[in-house]
Parts: C-alpha cells; structure tokens; sequence
C-alpha cells in the first residue's frame, strides 16, 4: 500500500520511525481523519483550519501543511482511492531527537509527517438501525479541543463499549455528557437538537458543524448546552456524529432503550440530509 511519509511516496513497509520520535515517546503530535468522495475530499477547508489550529496550540510550527494537502489528494489518485468512498488519516508529530527531554529540542527538528488513505465502507447497517453506546467517566485531559496523539483515555472507553456490545462511550464530565470517544453527540428534547458547547473540553467536530447548518437550513431548532447524563433517559432521540460515524442514531444507552428503541424522525431527517452532501 503506497503512503505519504516525510515528503515521498512509499510503500508502507518501507516506512521507518525512529524510536526517538516524539509521537512515539511523547503523543507530542495532531492528526485529521478526512472523508473523501471520489477523490474530492468533504469539507477540506474546515479540516485545513482545525490542523493548523491544532498544530498552532501545541505550538508546532514548522511543518508544511500545504505540501501535505497536496500529497493527500495526489495519495488518493496513487491509491486507486479517488473513485468511491474513502478516508484519509494523516498525523504529524514534533519528530525525532535525542535526548529524550520533555521540552521542545532547540533548535527544531523535522517534523515526522505521515498520510494514509484507506477505503471507507459508509455504516448503512448502523445508519438503518441505530446503535448502542455506553456512558463511562470522561477522563481526559483539559485540551480535548486539540485533535492530539493523546487518546489513551479514548482508547480504554471505547475498548470498554466493544466488550459491551456498544459501538461507543458517552464520556461523561461533572455529571454531563460531553462527546464520545471518537465522535459527537446530540440529544433531542421535543423538537430541539441540544449539544454541548464548543469548550475545551471538546473537539470542534466538523459534522458537528455540519449537522448545525443542515439544522438551520431545516428550521430545526438547536439549542448548545452540557446535558446531564441523568437527563438522557429523557430524551426522544439522541445521535452522534463524525467523520467516519456520519450521523448515527443511538437506539440505546447501557440497559435501557432510547424512545422506542428505533431511530427517532429528527435523526432521520438529518442523516439523509446529511448523506445526500456532496463533499466540498
Ligand atoms: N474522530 N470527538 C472526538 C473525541 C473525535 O475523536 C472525533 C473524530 C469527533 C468527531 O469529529 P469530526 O466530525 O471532525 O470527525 C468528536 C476521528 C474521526 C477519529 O479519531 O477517527
């Protein structure tokens, strides 16, 4: 499988990371997960912005992110990838250096910049009949705004929703839900799509944002607030989205169901909206 590795086209076998690497020692690094559309990459601008203002945060500033872009399209006509669906992961971390200190090395090294695209099979079983999710204690750490290597806490909660049968972990903060291991959500409330704000305790998803405009566009009114997690058994309907998740109805949370147990019309509406999007 050919990738994008340090500048070059490669086979992914002939990739080689040093031990030294600060993403590997430290998750001192960002990465993107994009969806993409025969060869046409879904909301690129926003997926721009949010790695440049990932990297801004961990203060990365050498790193040519236009290069990168480029690549990733060029990675998908390599691959065979830009017909059908398909997704890109690319990460970029602080690089290589010795010795092992905490601080940034000074000067700068390189950074170690890497891209891989895959091809993406949409959720349409999930999407038709909902999914379960589990609620498990949300113990990250106070930037979950930047898209970082550190998802250890994400890690273990979703372990724990595959060996529940859950396809995902509402985490949950102070008594309120905040998102999911690898997605958002929203809970709606007669009529009234409720999610949390964007704070630095969550990611600025981009389907989050997505999913507001196609809200506007159908008069469905949106209100941005934490739901407490002992709310959410009153919910009519709750659903998380994502890049690779899309908008996924939630037809169950641990043991009991959400409405009756079928995807709600608010979510309905919004996923076919949602799938009929062409990427931009
Ligand atoms: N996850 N919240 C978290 C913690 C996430 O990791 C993600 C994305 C989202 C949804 O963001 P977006 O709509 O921009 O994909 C919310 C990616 C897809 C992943 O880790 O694979």
């Amino acid at each position: 499988m050919t990738v994008y590795f340090n500048g070059t086209f490669m086979d992914k076998a002939d990739v080689s990371i040093s031990p030294d690497d600060r993403g590997f020692l430290f998750g001192d690094g960002v990465y993107e997960v994009v969806r993409a559309e025969d060869g046409a990459l879904f909301r690129l601008d926003a997926h721009r912005r949010r790695l440049a203002r990932s990297l801004d945060a961990i203060q990365l500033h050498n790193a040519d992110t236009d290069a990168l872009w480029d690549a990733v399209h060029k990675l998908l006509s390599r691959t065979g990838l830009d017909e059908g669906p398909a997704k890109v992961y690319l990460q970029i971390t602080r690089g290589a250096a010795t010795p092992r200190q905490h601080a940034f090395p000074d000067p700068p090294v390189e950074p170690t910049v890497y891209a891989r695209a895959t091809a993406h099979e949409p959720p349409l079983d999930k999407w038709a009949n909902g999914v379960k999710v589990i609620l498990r204690p949300d113990q990250r750490w106070a930037r979950c705004d930047i898209k970082s290597l550190n998802y250890l806490p994400n890690v273990l909660a979703n372990q724990a929703a595959q060996e529940a049968g859950a396809y995902e972990a509402l985490l949950v903060r102070d008594g309120f839900v905040t998102e999911g291991s690898h997605s958002s959500v929203a809970a709606v409330f007669d009529g009234t799509v409720a999610l949390h704000p964007l704070t630095h305790h969550t990611l600025p998803s981009i389907t989050r944002q997505v999913t507001l405009e196609l809200c506007d566009e159908r008069d469905v009114p949106v209100e941005e607030f934490p739901v407490a997690a002992e709310d959410l058994p009153n919910a009519d309907e709750l659903f998380l989205m994502g890049t690779t998740t899309g908008v996924m109805p939630i037809v169950r949370v641990d043991d009991w169901t959400v409405g009756d147990g079928t995807p709600g019309p608010v979510t309905q509406e919004l996923l076919a909206a949602f799938r009929a999007l062409e990427p931009t």
